[in-house]
Formats: structure tokens, C-alpha cells, sequence
């Protein structure tokens, strides 16, 4: 790899987080996605020989304990999602140059290989560990099998990752207080011995390589942290049938690891085949287009060819959940089987929805395929996504905020330039108006647009790729507003044809530098501009070019979107949220991630195997165990509990679940809302009497304020109450 400026004679290589093949994608999902192929589709522009690849991960804990919910074998279950994944794809107009998965011949044999070679190159021990066993079940419960207390911060977590507090990496045996995921039971530590990768011996090689490494800032920085707080070797094995075979042949006995081999079969950890599909798509690319179009041993190799000693440039878009993975262990596997270093990681920062984290089991979350079928183009969603805020940036979806700039900046700045320009120089000029050359001041303005996009890539950053287009349709506006074409038509034709002429000019410069923003709105404007190639085929050089010659008939690009159709839309995904809360609020014994304002899609379906699990309330394996976290006098004196009287219940529009109530307090009569309807008879509500968290913080459900909240036990809300008298108001202590 070079630190060149792009583009440079390597080949380089796009790679997007594989999807765990376990749900459906959401538009959290999509901006590794869109984010990986805008910047893929901007190198080419550049000029750059690009491949962007990426695949389906098939393996580990999160496939399986879901496949296992639904009572099918992980294989079947993984393909069936990697299937639909690969034909979503396309549907967004990102266009993987190769998307494979991990349970392929490929990478399989590509795994196997550079296990090999670790292991042969002595990077590997074995160890006696403790591992999570379910005595109840008979099972071994790795990663996310098994959850409790993280041993850095005291927060819930899973057991290979801190997801709801400090984000670590776990080890097996790390996590506090085990139980299963799959059965609520306590869980063991059993002996197991293991195969490690040491990963510490590469903490120099890591500083260094941090140092070196472009992308964004966050996945530069965080990890030096790490690295200072010493490195754990890494455990590269797990004891379950899903997942790559650890390779034939056993670990080289390192002086480490008391020489002791593994005697039960073994497949690899996840997150070591995971990432090594970012070589297997290359290759599976290279072999279908053959090694002169592009070579993946010359892009991943240092050395493998002399014209590329150095490798290929390696760019990992990724979102920020997963930093750690690939600035720690990948870089270090790759450095320890000889294959060029990564060039660059970008990590995106999250989308959210009111400022919480997206939850598949709970149905919080704006569905890829939701999105296409309310009949929405792809390109305003990729303008969105790639552009609203900075790439490392939480972003908090709304449809407001999706239509303002829908509104404000593709219709109103690019589409409007776009086609007043069009329009006046087709009734014009349609036959190739037009004047020989673009003025300097248009030619300088263009080269300024295209010297943005240059140092956008240079930047790692997409949302500049995006200002770079909609400056360049501002300054149109403002140079067909001052030069008033239409008066100059009868006034002076040369000059009015040089005006549009400069029209034209930018106009096929914004199709050029907008492409990898808005794909197939940008070869539509180029059809409309005359031209017949595709822009997809094209470099920069094109946007300097000036028109072709004969317009066709321009259309409107982009579509206004209507505020009756942002408020429907509105209420739709605030019932589903407000849903969500309610069966959170509901939800006695579930302590899962959504709380804490951060949750991947492959963390929430594993809320699922705890949700359906507890349903059964007198199944004493679902109870989850008491609480060793303590509380103070002090902190329960804080809660002001009362006796309250329903005397008012009735649904709320929109809401399946909700209630409004009038509940009497003795003191004075709230309204609060609660998630009943479904569980509860609503007529035999009033009179009932219940317990109520008065100062509970207020919170608007369906416009409705909810002042209060009532408690109720389990997943059927079994409302509590009082057994003798006390009345209204009186205070529970
Ligand atoms: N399978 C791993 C990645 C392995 S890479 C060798 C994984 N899968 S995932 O399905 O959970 O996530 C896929 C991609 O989507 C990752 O880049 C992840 O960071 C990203 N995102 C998942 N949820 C997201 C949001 N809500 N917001 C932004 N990006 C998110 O992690
Ligand atoms: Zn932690």
C-alpha cells in the first residue's frame, strides 16, 4: 500500500462489515453499505482501479442461536438470509464488484490457509481456559450464548462483546455471573483447552501500524487505547459444530501454552473467518475477471508482485461498533501471514431512532425493504445516509429530517438547476446549441468541484463528496439567475448560447461527480444530456469535456415529498416505537441492550431467544436471577410510589397496544398511558386499583402525555394492587 494521494497505480480494495446473515437489514445497515459503495463508486471516478467486495457472515453465535429460535440448521438458515441480502443489495444501487460468504469453498479454503500459516508461523498456542457451560442443558455456551457482568465497567454483557457499556472485546470466561441466553439458567465455568492467536506480541507492530493508518479519526484513536492497557492474546476457537473447521494438524506447541493439545473438535471464532471473506470476494472477483483486470494477490500480498511491492490499498468501511476488530486482531493477522496492511478504516457512527439504538425483536427500526416498499427511489435514501451529518456521527433518523433535505437540497439546489437549464436549453438548443468552448469562469468552477471530490476521497469523507455537487448546483442557480439566459435570447443569442452551453457544462459535471451519490439518477441525467456511453464508465476528465450535443427531453430527477406523506409515515414508525417503549416499560424481567441507546441489529435479534423464552411465566428456568446490585435506603426513598384508582380507560388511535387512563392519586388525577390494551379487558379497568410510580419523567405517547407510570409484573402485565384498603394517594414505603 502507498500513502500516495488517490488515485495511484495499486489496485484497491473496498471492503463493507459483512452482514451477520441473521435478519433483516435495516437503514442502520445500509450506511456501512451506502458508505462503502459511494466511496468505491468516487475512486473509480477518480480513476482508481477499484474492487469493492464484501459478503455474508454465516457463521458463529449470532446465525445460530437464531437459526436454533427457529427450529432450522444454520446453514439453510444463514443462506436463505444471504440470498435475500444479495438481492437487496442491487435494490439500494450498491453494486458489490463480489458478494460471497463466509461458508463458501472459498473462504473456507482461504481461512484454512492463513490459519495455517499462522499457526505454522508459531503465532499460535493452546490454552487451558474456562468456558460457559449450561449443566443443565449439557451445553458449552460461547460468545453470545452466554451473557452477565463485563469485568472492566460493571456493565450487562454479552458474552464476546461489552455492548451496552465500555464496547470491549470479551474473552471467553471473562464475563461475570454467567447464565444462558437460551435458557435464563445460571451458568458454569468449565476447564476447555484452546487455540490463541498472540495478539500481543504485535502491540509495536500495532502502534505503528495506527501511525500509519488513514480513515476517520475514531478508528485511529480509540485503539491506541487499548494497545496502552496491554493486549490479551486472543482466543481463536469455540466449542460448537457451526463454523469453519480449526485447520487439520495440531497447534505448534508454544512454550506459552504447557503444550497440551485440544482433544474435542474445535471451529473457529467467528471473527476470524469473518474478515478474511474480504480476501476470499476478491478473489472470487479476480478469478471470474481474470488477473489482468484485477489481481487480489498483488492487492492483498506485499510482494506478490513486483509492480505492487507493497500491496494493494485497502480501505474497510465499516460502522463504529466494530473498530476494534479491525484495527487490533485483523491487522495483526494480517501482519503475521505476511499480507499488506489495510490502508485506511472508516467507521460510521450509528443511526438511531429518538436518539435510541435500532431493535430487530422490537421492531424499532426503519426497514430496508419498508423503505423501497412505501415506493421511495434508493438515491435520496444513499444522499441521506452518505451526507446527514459527519461520517462519524450518530445520526438520528427521522422522516422530517430525510424530507427537509430531500426537499431543500436534491430538489431544490440540484434538481432545480438541473432542470431549468435543461429545459431552456432543450426548447432552445436542443440541436447542439452551442457555443465552442465553457467560459473560465464556469471551466474553474468546475475544476473546483472536481479538486472537492478529490480531496473528499483523500478525506475519507462522503458527505463532502455530497457538498462538492450541491456547491456546484448553487453556484448554477446563481449563474443562470444573474445571467438571465431567457432575456439574452432575443437580445444577444451568442451570449445566451454561451450561457447555456455553460449550463450544459455544469450539468454534466454534477452527472459525473453525483454519481456515486445518486448512481442511477446520474445515469438518467446522462441520457438526458445526450451522451451514450455510462457514467458509471467514465473518469473526472469527463466533467471537464463539456457538453456532447443533443439533449433529449429533460425530465424532473428528484421528487418533492409531500408533508401529508412525511406525517403518515410519522405515525406509522411512532406507533411501532412507542410500542417498542411500552413493551419495554412492560417488561418486568428483560434487561436487554435498548436502554443504554446502542443496539445492532445482530445484538437485537439475540433479544429475541430471551423474549420468546420468557414467555412463560411459572417456568422457573425463565426467571432471571435476583439482583446482585444493591440500592440504598436513600435511593428507594426516592421513588415516589402511590395507591392510584383507575377511573377512566380508553384506546388511543393509532396505538394496538396503548391505553389512556385517568388514575386518581388522591392528591390530584393523572393521565398515564400503558401498554394494557391487549392484556386486559379495557371495561373492567375502572375501579380497579393499582400501584403507580408518580414521579415517573413524563413522556408524550401518540401526542398523548403520560404522566405517571403503572406497574405491572411479567410479560401479560399482572397489574399490582393492594389487598386491604389503602386508598388513593397513600404512599408505598
Ligand atoms: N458480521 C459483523 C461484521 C463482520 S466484518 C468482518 C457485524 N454484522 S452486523 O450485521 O451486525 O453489522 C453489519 C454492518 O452494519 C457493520 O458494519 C455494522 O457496524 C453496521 N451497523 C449495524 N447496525 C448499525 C446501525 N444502527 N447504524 C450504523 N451502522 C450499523 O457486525
Ligand atoms: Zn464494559
Amino acid at each position: 500500500m502507498s500513502h500516495d494521494d488517490f488515485p495511484t497505480d495499486d489496485p484497491a480494495v473496498v471492503t463493507c462489515g459483512l452482514p451477520y446473515a441473521n435478519g433483516d437489514l435495516h437503514i442502520g445497515h445500509l450506511r456501512t453499505y451506502v458508505g462503502g459503495d459511494v466511496y468505491s463508486r468516487a475512486l473509480e471516478r477518480l480513476g482508481q482501479e477499484t474492487a469493492f467486495v464484501s459478503g455474508s457472515d454465516m457463521h458463529g453465535t449470532p446465525v445460530a442461536v437464531n437459526a436454533e429460535q427457529e427450529g432450522v440448521s444454520p446453514e439453510d438458515f444463514a443462506l436463505d438470509w444471504h440470498e435475500r441480502y444479495a438481492a437487496t443489495f442491487p435494490k439500494f444501487n450498491v453494486e458489490f464488484d463480489n458478494y460471497g460468504h463466509t461458508h463458501d469453498e472459498t473462504n473456507t479454503a482461504v481461512t484454512q490457509g492463513l490459519v495455517r500459516d499462522l499457526d505454522e508461523a508459531g503465532h499460535v498456542y493452546e490454552k487451558e481456559i474456562m468456558v460457559a457451560y449450561d449443566p443443565v442443558d449439557d451445553q458449552y455456551l460461547p460468545d453470545r450464548y452466554v451473557e452477565g457482568t463485563c469485568p472492566y465497567c460493571g456493565a450487562h454483557a454479552r458474552g464476546d462483546e461489552c455492548d451496552e457499556g465500555c464496547q470491549r472485546h470479551l474473552e471467553p470466561g471473562e464475563v461475570e455471573d454467567p447464565e444462558s441466553t437460551i435458557t435464563g439458567n445460571p451458568a458454569e465455568y468449565r476447564e476447555r483447552t484452546h487455540k490463541f492467536f498472540a495478539v500481543s506480541e504485535f502491540s509495536e507492530y500495532l502502534s505503528g501500524f495506527l501511525d500509519r493508518l488513514e480513515g476517520t479519526s475514531n478508528a485511529r484513536n480509540q485503539p491506541r487505547e487499548w494497545i496502552e492497557q496491554g493486549l490479551q492474546d486472543w482466543c481463536i476457537t469455540r466449542d460448537m459444530d457451526w463454523g469453519i473447521d480449526y485447520p487439520g494438524g495440531e497447534a505448534t506447541e508454544s512454550p506459552r501454552g504447557g503444550g497440551e493439545t485440544a482433544d474435542h473438535d474445535l471451529v473457529l471464532y467467528v471473527w476470524v473467518d469473518a474478515p478474511i471473506e474480504y480476501i476470499s470476494s476478491t478473489k472470487q472477483y479476480s478469478d471470474r475477471v481474470g488477473a489482468d483486470a484485477f489481481d487480489w494477490e498483488a492487492a492483498w500480498k506485499a510482494g506478490a508482485s513486483d509492480d505492487h511491492p507493497e500491496g494493494g490499498e485497502v480501505v474497510h468501511v465499516i460502522g463504529r461498533d466494530i473498530i476494534q476488530h479491525h484495527t487490533i486482531f485483523w491487522p495483526a493477522m494480517l501482519e503475521a501471514t505476511d499480507h499488506a496492511e489495510p490502508r485506511a478504516v472508516m467507521a460510521s457512527g450509528f443511526v438511531t431512532l429518538g436518539g435510541k439504538g435500532f431493535s430487530t425483536s422490537r421492531d424499532r427500526a426503519v426497514w430496508a425493504d419498508e423503505y423501497l416498499d412505501e415506493g421511495f427511489h434508493p438515491d435520496p435514501l444513499r444522499y441521506y445516509l452518505a451526507t446527514n451529518g459527519g461520517f462519524q456521527q450518530d445520526v438520528d433518523f427521522s422522516w422530517e429530517k430525510f424530507r427537509d433535505r430531500v426537499n431543500t437540497e436534491l430538489v431544490g439546489t440540484v434538481g432545480n438547476f438541473l432542470y431549468r437549464s435543461l429545459l431552456f436549453a432543450h426548447r432552445n438548443y436542443d440541436d447542439a446549441p452551442i457555443a465552442d468552448a465553457t467560459s473560465d469562469e464556469v471551466d474553474a468552477r468546475i475544476e473546483e468541484a472536481i479538486d472537492d471530490v478529490e480531496a473528499a476521497v483523500n478525506d475519507y469523507s462522503v458527505r463532502a463528496l455530497g457538498d462538492a455537487v450541491t456547491d456546484l448546483a448553487r453556484f448554477g442557480n446563481e449563474y443562470i439567475q444573474r445571467s438571465e439566459p431567457w432575456n439574452l435570447v432575443d437580445e444577444d443569442p451568442e451570449e445566451a448560447a454561451q450561457v447555456i452551453h455553460d449550463c450544459v457544462a455544469i450539468a454534466k459535471a454534477i452527472a459525473v461527480l453525483f454519481e456515486p451519490i445518486a448512481p442511477e439518477k446520474c445515469e438518467r441525467l446522462w441520457a438526458q444530456l445526450g451522451e451514450d456511453d455510462s457514467v458509471h464508465e467514465v473518469t473526472v476528465d469527463a466533467a471537464r469535456e463539456g457538453p456532447a450535443g443533443d439533449l433529449a427531453e429533460p425530465t424532473e430527477l428528484f421528487e418533492q415529498i409531500e408533508d401529508e406523506r412525511v406525517e403518515a409515515l410519522n405515525e406509522k414508525l411512532e406507533s411501532r416505537v412507542a410500542e417498542a417503549e411500552a413493551s419495554d416499560e412492560g417488561d418486568a424481567g428483560d434487561a436487554d441492550g435498548d436502554e443504554s441507546g446502542e443496539e445492532s441489529a445482530d445484538d437485537a435479534t439475540d433479544d429475541e431467544a430471551t423474549d420468546d423464552e420468557a414467555t412463560d411465566d411459572t417456568d422457573m428456568t425463565d426467571i432471571e436471577p435476583l439482583s446482585d446490585d444493591r440500592i440504598s435506603f436513600d435511593d428507594f426513598q426516592e421513588l415516589d410510589i402511590r395507591i392510584g384508582r383507575i377511573e377512566e380507560a380508553e384506546g388511543i388511535e393509532g396505538a394496538d397496544d396503548l391505553l389512556k387512563l385517568r388514575v386518581d392519586l388522591g392528591a390530584e388525577a393523572r393521565t398515564i398511558v400503558a401498554g394494557l390494551k391487549q392484556l386486559h379487558d379495557v371495561d373492567n379497568l375502572p375501579d380497579t386499583k393499582v400501584v403507580v410510580l408518580a414521579n415517573m419523567e413524563k413522556a408524550e405517547l401518540f401526542g398523548v402525555e403520560s404522566n405517571g407510570m403503572v406497574l405491572a409484573a411479567g410479560d401479560e402485565a399482572d397489574l399490582l394492587t393492594t389487598h386491604e384498603d389503602a386508598g388513593p394517594g397513600t404512599k408505598v414505603k
